[in-house]
């Protein structure tokens, strides 16, 4: 029986596509700068479908790309290279247990959103703790493979530190589960840790139990204008922090043009610090500041509106903090003439180099800018992953021996290279 048949039988007519007209938004990112072909996109709706799917594919000796949102920015859920793989879309995994209000926990599906798990926490007196721009279409399973940060990282920690276990299905079609919530749990390796951050070349996640956290009182959102980057980490609060990010001049005022919105301060500022914190912060005199969680819209509105310039070259990167405003002035003078906006996750010395201008399939500037970064002792993927993207050029951070080592798990896990070829390890 042929591929598509047999997947046919899996999953039902209806949810094998094969015709590339309907695959359009499935194999073109969001940046619009990876795009690829996918000999068909299959979407199973259960654990035993995905574990199905998988080892019908395997059998056929056909890749498999796994995508979840599609909101990805490195390429890592774009199916690329010969044979054209299979997309595997885990939206329909929808599973969401109620909460245990006991442990704080929640068992979740991959194709759970962001925007709907906060809704389910939030309705039963919880919050969880990963928050980001695309919360409407980017799923549990994807922030999961990507080890997603978003703007919460320095109340709560990263994706890593939510997930206390996973389901999954490996490349043989095999499904590990590991869903009890034990916060303790010393037998043997970590598997969960190790699927975490993989990126979808271990295996395909099909559900995570979660941490969740006691709802935090109403903070405060205040916006501060500074003269540089390194006034304003001078003024990042030592305590009661939620949420800090750092835009620039020209971010601030692109979002301005695009969005329709006022300026937001008495005057114009080279630099912005947008915070929220448990209370008011102590400010030195003269600040110019102002206060209302409104004020989220000038940052979360950055990523589409510098995409209405053309297609943006995403470097998210992570430097350290004592070294950052150094490494911002360089990193301009490195990218003119090009358009570049920075912003970002400033606790943690995450900055999102974004240069519109160079054309989409031009690395230079890429190459240029996170060389720049691992010379200053910063990592090249604060967040959003490897994937496609910076592949080539993971040896900029880790050393042959650890990328040997990766090597060495990516084949005892998946030994003929079926899961997302081409991602992460070159
Ligand atoms: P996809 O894009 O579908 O996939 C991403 C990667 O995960 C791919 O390699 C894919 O193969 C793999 N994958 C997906 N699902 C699974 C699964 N079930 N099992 C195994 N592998 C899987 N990211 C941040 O970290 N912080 C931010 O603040 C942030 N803000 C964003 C704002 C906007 C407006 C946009 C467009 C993106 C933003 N991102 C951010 C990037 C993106 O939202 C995250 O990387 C997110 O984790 C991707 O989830 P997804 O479901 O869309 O995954
Ligand atoms: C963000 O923090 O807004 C994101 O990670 C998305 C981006 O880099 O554009
Ligand atoms: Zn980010």
């Amino acid at each position: 029986m042929s591929l598509e048949r047999r997947l046919r039988a899996i999953v039902g007519d209806s949810h094998v596509l094969t015709d590339p007209d309907t695959h359009a938004a499935y194999v073109l990112d969001w940046t619009r700068r990876w795009s690829g072909r996918a000999r068909l996109v299959v979407r199973p709706g259960s654990t035993a479908q995905t574990a199905a799917v998988v080892q019908a594919c395997a059998a056929d000796g056909t890749p498999v790309v796994t995508q979840g949102g599609n909101t990805g920015l490195v390429g890592g859920g774009i199916p690329h290279g010969e044979p054209p793989p299979v997309l595997l879309s885990t939206r329909r995994l929808t599973r969401l247990d109620p909460v245990d209000p006991v442990a704080g926990q929640v068992t979740a599906g991959a194709g759970v959103t962001l925007g709907r798990l906060h809704e389910h926490a939030r309705a039963a007196g919880w919050a969880y703790g990963v928050d980001l721009a695309a919360r409407d279409s980017a799923t549990v399973g994807g922030t999961v493979a990507t080890n997603a940060g978003g703007v919460r990282v320095c109340a709560y920690g990263d994706t890593r530190r939510q997930v206390v276990g996973l389901e999954a299905v490996l490349a043989d079609g095999s499904v590990i589960s590991h869903l009890g919530g034990l916060v303790k749990d010393n037998t043997g390796y970590d598997l969960t840790g190790l699927l975490t951050g993989s990126e979808g070349t271990l295996g395909v996640v099909t559900a995570a139990r979660l941490r969740l956290w006691p709802p935090p009182p109403p903070g405060v959102t205040l916006l501060l204008g500074c003269d540089s980057v390194t006034a304003a980490l001078a003024l990042l609060p030592r305590s009661g922090l939620r949420a800090a990010e750092l835009m620039l001049a020209a971010g601030v005022e692109l979002v301005q043009r695009v969005s329709g919105l006022p300026a937001p301060l008495a005057c114009a500022w080279p630099v912005y610090l947008l915070l929220e914190t448990a209370e008011l912060p102590d400010l030195p005199a003269g600040v110019d500041a102002a206060v209302s969680p409104r004020l989220w819209a000038y940052r979360e509105r950055h990523t589409e509106a510098i995409s209405t310039l053309g297609v943006p070259h995403k470097l998210d990167v992570a430097l350290p903090l004592g070294r950052l405003a150094a490494f911002v002035e360089e990193v301009v003078e490195l990218t003119a003439p090009h358009h570049t906006f920075l912003f970002g996750h400033v606790a943690e010395g995450n900055l999102h180099v974004n240069v519109v201008g160079p054309p989409p399939d031009d690395t230079s500037v890429d190459e240029a800018v996170l060389r720049l970064v691992a010379g200053y002792g910063g990592s090249i993927s604060a967040e959003h992953g490897i994937g496609i993207a910076k592949a080539p050029l993971l040896a900029l951070n880790r050393s042959a021996a650890e990328i040997a080592a990766m090597r060495s798990l990516k084949r005892a896990l998946d030994p003929e290279g079926l899961l997302n070829p081409g991602v992460l390890l070159a």
